[in-house]
């Protein structure tokens, strides 16, 4: 910016709904948040049986380059219709600027208004509990492969969502 000082530069962040140009560039955030065993996580599992849905994951760009992601995969919860959110990652450059915080209200909300009966993931809950989770009964769900039971979370959108969420999560159409 001529006649701008560096340390002004204003940046110039803007969320938008994933598509596929972005997939290089989310490729590579996700590879440097988790490393080469993220696909052995078990919410990797889930998302390996189907495609996440694109109208409700987004990514945040900086002067049009994609820094941050969050993705949402249509799941069957036991007995409940929901989307389990993840990865969700931001590059170390914009960690603590609220844009994690941002893309799971982002993502939440378009689940909310698209009918979604809850939001599931598997994290550390002192982050996701601010935003909305809780912590689902211990157990209760399983997994295709291992859990730590107390980082499954849920955000309900319907009355008695905690009765629902009792058996094997799996994608679903
Ligand atoms: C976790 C992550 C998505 C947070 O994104 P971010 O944009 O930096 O987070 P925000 O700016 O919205 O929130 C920052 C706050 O969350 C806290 N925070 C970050 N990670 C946390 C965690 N794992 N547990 C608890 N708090 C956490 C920060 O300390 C900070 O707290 P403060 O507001 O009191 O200073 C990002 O650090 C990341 O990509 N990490 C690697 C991948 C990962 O762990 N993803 C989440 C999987 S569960």
């Amino acid at each position: 910016m001529p006649g701008f000082p560096m340390f002004m530069k204003k940046h110039d962040l803007v969320y938008l709904t994933e598509d596929a140009s972005h997939d290089a560039a989310i490729e590579i955030i996700n590879e440097e948040a988790f490393g080469p065993g993220r696909f052995a996580r078990a919410a990797a599992r889930i998302r390996e049986q189907g495609p996440h849905d694109l109208s409700l994951s987004f990514v945040c760009a900086d002067d049009g380059e994609t820094i941050a992601s969050v993705r949402m995969t249509p799941v069957m919860a036991g007995s409940i219709k929901g989307h389990l959110l993840g990865p969700l990652a931001v590059r170390p450059s914009h960690k603590n600027r609220g844009i994690g915080r941002e893309l799971v209200r982002i993502a939440v909300e378009a689940a909310r208004r698209k009918g979604s009966e809850c939001v599931i993931l598997v994290g550390d809950p002192p982050y996701y509990q601010p935003l909305g989770f809780e912590t689902v009964a211990y157990g209760a769900l399983t997994f295709p492969g291992p859990v730590d039971p107390n980082r499954v979370l849920v955000v309900p959108m319907i009355e008695d969502v905690h009765a629902g969420l009792k058996g094997d999560i799996h994608w679903r159409a």
